[in-house]
């Protein structure tokens, strides 16, 4: 039976019927359907709705519902029930009878499609940021054992300045620090209560909301029932919380990708990741970080549907909001499957850390600091830079770096070039001028990742305060 059968005579055209289902998909809900309905149960038992016998069978009745769904993947094998509501009613219509009808009492599910899909994107914020601080670590390791090696840092993917690898590290941990932030936020603002917000109007019996939102680990009730039961704003902002995730893990696939051709040489992509070519016998393809790298247009596609299926609804709930389901689960299964590879990627990646040093001492990295040396000698910067950009130019014409220049023939640049110019020119005496919070230099670069490691323990800590 329907849940709405009464004031139609004729049934539904069967295509229309199979075409209009949302249970195919938000079955995935059913752990949260059932965990609602068991707050919202005891609410009602509250206002008189449902007596102390028929609450506890209710209750055994959900806890059945979601043991068999647990147990047997069949149990869901049902093309009448058009959502997951219909279906959890179906079920317990069938095991308890009336009791089961009552449970509807004074409920929409414009509410429980709201309160369900709350309850399923808490829970994803809180395994990925788990997921993500298991990420952070795994990078934070990486910083550790690179200890102070060097690499050459990129403007314009052309050679710029020496950085420590463990600086070049923890501009990731930046990123995905932040990402884990933005996560948190956003979860303020997912985790409240529909519950008790009816069709659109609110609840027609006095139901105690501030129990259900308790019963539920909301911080509290939801404050309009017109906006309660239509919002859908936490969804849009958690899928563009990921879609910058996901930018950035896009981003750091790139990289690697890049930095384990041959050309380059600084990644040797582990076995357990990549895969052969079935044509050429030498190659080892880097799989998993182009799938990590194609990964963020599925996401930004997802954040950007759920953009558009809300634009322009009238308040309050309408149909097309079924329609942000599937890109919402897309995109949060994507990530939460996507992250815990990356850790994993990142144990098992090797980083020729001799390879990557050596390319940081060639190339003219200590350019900048070169024309720094002339500015403490009192050469205005804009002719210092002219300077030693000749002398840059002599050393491509001679084939040699700047060091491997005569005293004479940068005089014959500068009159201010001395003696102690050539100490300036090492990579570590490049380093170490870059000392300012934020900066390359070991020390600065030794207390970023103390702070790092402050904050990733501290996110661990949460994880398992929550847990
Ligand atoms: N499956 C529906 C959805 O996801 C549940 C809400 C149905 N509400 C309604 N008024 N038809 O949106």
């Amino acid at each position: 039976m329907k849940m709405w059968s009464g004031r139609f005579r004729e049934p539904l055209d069967p295509a229309f019927e199979r075409w209009q289902r949302s249970f195919p998909f938000d079955q995935r809900l059913l752990k949260h359907e059932v965990q609602a309905s068991r707050a919202y149960a005891r609410a009602l038992r509250k206002v008189g709705v449902l007596s102390t016998e028929e609450l506890a069978s209710l209750e055994s009745g959900l806890d059945q519902i979601a043991e068999n769904a647990l147990i047997s993947p069949d149990f869901l094998n049902d093309d009448d029930a058009e959502d997951v509501h219909h279906f959890l009613e179906k079920r317990l219509i069938a095991s308890l009878g009336d009791v089961g009808r009552k449970l509807h009492s004074g409920r929409s599910r414009n509410e429980q499609i709201a309160t369900d899909l709350r309850l399923y994107v808490r829970e994803s914020i809180d395994q990925l940021y788990a997921s993500l601080a298991e990420l952070l670590e795994a990078l934070q390791t990486r910083a550790e054992q690179a200890g102070d090696a060097v690499m050459s840092a990129y403007t314009h993917l052309q050679r710029a300045e020496p950085v420590l690898v463990a600086h070049w590290l923890l501009a990731y941990v930046e990123m995905f620090i932040r990402d884990a932030e933005r996560l948190q936020d956003c979860r303020k603002r997912v985790n409240l209560c529909p519950l008790g917000s009816g069709a659109v109007a609110g609840s027609t019996l006095a139901l105690d909301r501030d129990a259900m939102a308790a019963d539920l680990g909301f911080d509290a009730p939801t404050a309009n029932s017109i906006d309660a039961t239509c919002d859908r704003d936490f969804v849009v902002e958690y899928v563009n919380v990921l879609s910058l995730l996901a930018l950035h893990l896009s981003r750091w696939a790139e990289e690697m990708i890049l930095f384990s051709t041959t050309e380059f040489g600084f990644i040797e992509l582990p076995e357990a990741f990549s895969t052969g070519s079935s044509a050429m016998p030498q190659k080892k393809n880097p799989d998993f970080l182009e799938l990590a790298r194609g990964k963020s247009g599925l996401i930004l596609g997802n954040a950007t549907a759920l953009q558009i299926s809300l634009k322009g609804l009238p308040l309050a709930y309408n149909k097309d909001l079924q329609e942000m389901q599937e890109p919402l689960f897309d995109a949060s299964e994507t990530m939460l499957a996507l992250v815990p590879l990356t850790a994993e990627w990142l144990k098992k990646g090797g980083f020729d850390l001799a390879h990557m040093q050596r390319a940081a001492d060639t190339g003219f990295l200590n350019a900048f600091a070169a024309a720094t040396y002339l500015t403490e000698k009192g050469v205005p910067f804009r002719l210092a830079h002219e300077q030693v950009g000749k002398a840059v130019q002599l050393c491509l014409e001679k084939g040699c770096e700047l060091k491997d220049l005569s005293l004479a023939e940068l005089r014959q640049i500068g009159p201010s070039f001395d003696h102690d110019f050539y100490s300036r020119l090492s990579v570590n005496a490049v380093l170490a001028i870059h000392d300012v919070p934020g900066g390359t230099a070991v020390g600065r670069v030794k207390q970023a990742l103390a702070e790092a490691k402050q904050k990733i323990s501290m996110m661990r800590g949460a994880v398992h305060a929550h847990a």
